[in-house]
């Protein structure tokens, strides 16, 4: 029996638009410690782009992470949910969202869908909630 490829079995493309500005953050990312360059965008329900990439730190653990940096964008816009985040790597597969992100997407979009692309076009999608399942939730008391 041949493998599913991962890639076929997710044919879900980015939208041009936010694929675009996922990659204009990619392309603008601090990332001289891990050169390892993220960027991350996402849509609203009314339409617009929020964008961020990855900020590392000379003291390490100070580094934030592209998605956080869009969450926080679209934040200080004063929305407070999303419908599809592209994140943009080099990395093959491409780099999906790392735990801690997951959690911050989660508290925003839970059904949001997550797509992970490359410059080689290689593409995954998820949604948030399938990358984090049982995820944590405050109840409301
Ligand atoms: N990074 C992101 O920005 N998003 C991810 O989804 C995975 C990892 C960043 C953190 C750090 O600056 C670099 O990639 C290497 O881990």
């Amino acid at each position: 029996m041949t493998q599913a490829d991962p890639f076929q079995s997710n044919p879900v493309q980015p939208d041009p638009a936010l694929l675009a500005a996922a990659r204009t953050a990619f392309a603008n990312a601090y990332a001289p410690y891990s050169h390892f360059k993220v960027g991350a965008a996402l849509r609203t329900p009314d339409g617009q782009i929020f964008a961020g990439a990855n900020v590392e730190n000379a003291s390490y653990g100070l580094g934030r992470c592209a998605e956080q940096s869009a969450i926080q964008a679209m934040n200080s816009a004063g929305q407070r949910t999303f419908t599809d985040l592209v994140v943009y790597s080099d990395a093959s597969p491409p780099a999906s969202p790392c735990g801690a992100c997951r959690q911050i997407l989660f508290e925003f979009a839970p059904e949001a869908r997550v797509i992970c692309v490359n410059a080689a076009g290689e593409v995954l999608s998820y949604s948030v909630a399938e990358l984090l399942p049982h995820a944590f939730k405050l109840e409301e008391g």
